[in-house]
């Protein structure tokens, strides 16, 4: 199956997501420098995966009138998938200060590439609105449909994941998976290599960003 054939999938080609992209795949890249970066691109992608965001209008009082003016409707929920996924809220949550945040605990089991779930919790209003779950890489998918998975124990219909970079693999499996889930990326790569990598990729992304390598 191509991996374009994900019925919700979203390239963001924006140039300068993509200039910062150029930097985050970078070897020479600094952990500081990734950081700082993968927050950035976080935030302008997650600017176009809001672009229908729910919103009622409404009126506030200018200096000089009143002028009709648009609120969002709706309860907004960042989940990062730890770890990884802390890197990009700081981004986002710039743009939305009023959003609340859950957690999700996964980790890959290096030797079967299995998901594991350690920890989990989310915002009572986590299903009143839409969800917005972060992780900068999706590789086989396993984390993010197991992240997704409990999303959907908890009530959520408005989900959208946003990835930095993608595999045909990840997007499918979650495409076979949760194909009503819309997927946002910044790139999608060739293929995974035999450890379950992303190639090219950016690397392992939790241990580019905190320095743990
Ligand atoms: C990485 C990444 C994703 C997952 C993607 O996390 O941040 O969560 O792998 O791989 P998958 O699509 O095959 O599940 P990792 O398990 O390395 O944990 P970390 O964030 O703690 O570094
Ligand atoms: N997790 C990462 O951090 N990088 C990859 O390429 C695959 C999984």
């Amino acid at each position: 199956m191509p991996a374009e054939s994900h019925p919700n999938l979203t390239i963001l080609d924006h140039p300068l997501i993509q200039n910062k992209m150029a930097r985050l795949r970078d070897e020479a890249t600094s952990p500081e420098d990734f950081r700082r970066l993968t927050s950035q691109v976080a935030g302008l992608m997650t600017f176009q995966a809001c672009r229908d965001l729910p919103s009622r209008e409404t009126t506030v009082r200018t200096p000089l009138e009143e002028a009709v003016a648009f609120r969002l409707s709706a309860p907004i929920t960042l989940v990062p998938i730890l770890r990884a996924g802390l890197g990009m809220v700081e981004g986002i949550i710039a743009l939305m200060p009023e959003a609340n945040v859950g957690h999700v605990g996964l980790y890959r089991d290096e030797s079967t590439l299995e998901a594991v779930n350690y920890y989990c919790k989310l915002p009572p209003e986590v299903a009143e609105g839409p969800v917005f779950l972060v992780d900068p890489m999706l590789a086989t998918g396993g984390s993010a449909i197991a992240a997704t998975d409990h999303l959907l124990k908890h009530g959520c219909q408005d989900i959208r994941m946003i990835a930095l970079v993608a595999a045909p693999e990840g997007v499918n499996a979650m495409a076979e998976s949760h194909p009503e889930i819309r997927v946002y990326v910044a790139a999608l790569d060739r293929q995974l290599n035999e450890n379950g990598y992303i190639v090219p990729g950016l690397g392992d992304a939790g241990d580019r960003i905190f320095g743990t390598r």
